[in-house]
């Protein structure tokens, strides 16, 4: 029997299998609005045999894109093209989330492919970046954001519940809020970004608070039998001992009602020192697992159905989310199921492939 292949269930949301396709930013949007380049994307990813497909870093406001080709969902006529693109990732036996951002200091990026900097000034492309704090990321990405008022945290929490709302009548059923990778929620937990003097930086408290109101607020409209996850830097890899703080933060996550959290990296410094190897956070992620009691998922050179079904057996993770391995193969889960000897019944591919790839096995 395969762990991996077990499925998992989360409020009233079953996963046929515990294998997640993490956010990738595609860069293919017009001013947010995603197309059929990202229906195919996604359906194909679905149909590979994911139990969850969670699509890209989502703005929930024109500023919040990291580059002029990334997804929004702060307009009625965004909901309609994702809510297409939910119900190919349905039709396909996937279960459809959404990862919601703003991406803060980085925004108004140049494509990875294009640069991956910031836009030049004066470029019309680009746009005002907004921060806890006036204190560029740095290296490639040196604009000064402008240190946000009081009113900018309150309309960007109203923008995360309004997208949160949307996403909901897309047809979404898990959500994710993307409080990772240096972005603006992350920036205001670290303090390599945040240097705020009031209620909203300073000590623990205070660089939580953005991200606890958000989530309590997208809580709110969110509705309870349907999942509320996020995806969080735990550690900056910074030579600080800041470990025990992130996991403190999401021991605080659970207490405002989170339903599991995808374990990930700070990326608040370019200085970081990142042990970059073989899933190398999925000892970090089962620490968090244990000490704040959340199910959780992790990413990061998983590499091989060996290993994602070692990581679940072992329980070290609930799901094993999985990034470039399922770009290079959709179909990554079904060769895992035939690489693991898993029995027919225990993974699905629609029936046009399933027919000839069976006979073929048979030949
Ligand atoms: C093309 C691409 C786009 C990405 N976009 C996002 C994103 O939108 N949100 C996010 O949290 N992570 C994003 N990531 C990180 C992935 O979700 C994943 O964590 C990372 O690729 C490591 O997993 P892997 O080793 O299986 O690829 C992206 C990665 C890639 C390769």
């Amino acid at each position: 029997m395969s762990s991996l292949f077990t499925p998992f269930r989360l409020k009233d949301v079953e996963l046929r299998n515990r294998i997640v396709v993490s956010p990738m930013c595609q860069y293919s949007a017009d001013e947010g609005l995603i197309n059929d380049w990202h229906h195919v994307h996604l359906a194909g990813l679905a149909r590979g045999g994911s139990g969850l497909v969670i699509a890209e870093a989502t703005a929930v406001a024109p500023e919040g894109r990291i580059t002029p080709g990334c997804a929004g969902l702060w307009t009625d006529e965004q909901g309609e093209a994702w809510a297409k693109a939910v119900a190919s990732i349905k039709a396909a036996g996937a279960v459809p989330g959404i990862q919601i951002a703003h991406a803060g200091r980085k925004a108004s990026a140049n494509r990875p492919w294009e640069g991956d900097d910031h836009i030049a000034a004066g470029d019309p492309r680009g746009w005002e970046t907004i921060a806890p704090s006036a204190v560029a990321f740095g290296a490639n990405l040196a604009k000064v954001p402008r240190a946000m008022a009081l009113a900018d945290i309150e309309r960007v929490t109203a923008d995360f519940v309004a997208t949160a709302r949307r996403a909901l009548a897309a047809g979404f059923e898990w959500l994710e809020l993307h409080f990772a990778h240096g972005y603006l929620a992350q920036s205001f937990f670290s303090t390599w970004s945040n240097q705020r003097e009031d209620a909203y930086g300073g000590d623990f408290e205070g660089r939580a608070r953005f991200l606890l109101e958000t989530l309590a607020a997208v809580r709110e409209v969110w509705p309870e039998n349907l999942p509320l996850t996020a995806r969080f830097g735990v550690t900056e890899f910074d030579g600080s001992d800041d470990l025990e703080e992130g996991i403190e933060m999401i021991r605080r996550f659970k207490a405002g009602g989170l339903d599991l959290i995808d374990v990930s990296i700070g990326f608040s410094t370019p200085t970081a020192n990142v042990p970059w190897g073989p899933a190398f956070m999925a000892d970090i992620a089962a620490r968090v697992r244990r000490e704040a009691d959340l199910p959780v998922t992790t990413s990061w050179f998983v590499s091989g159905a060996a290993q994602a079904e070692a990581l679940v057996a072992e329980e070290k993770v609930d799901l094993v989310s999985l990034g470039r391995p399922l770009l290079a193969d959709p179909h990554w889960p079904y060769r895992a199921a035939l690489e693991l000897g898993v029995e027919k019944g225990a993974w699905t591919l629609p029936a046009p492939y399933a027919h000839w790839l069976e006979r073929y096995r048979a030949a």
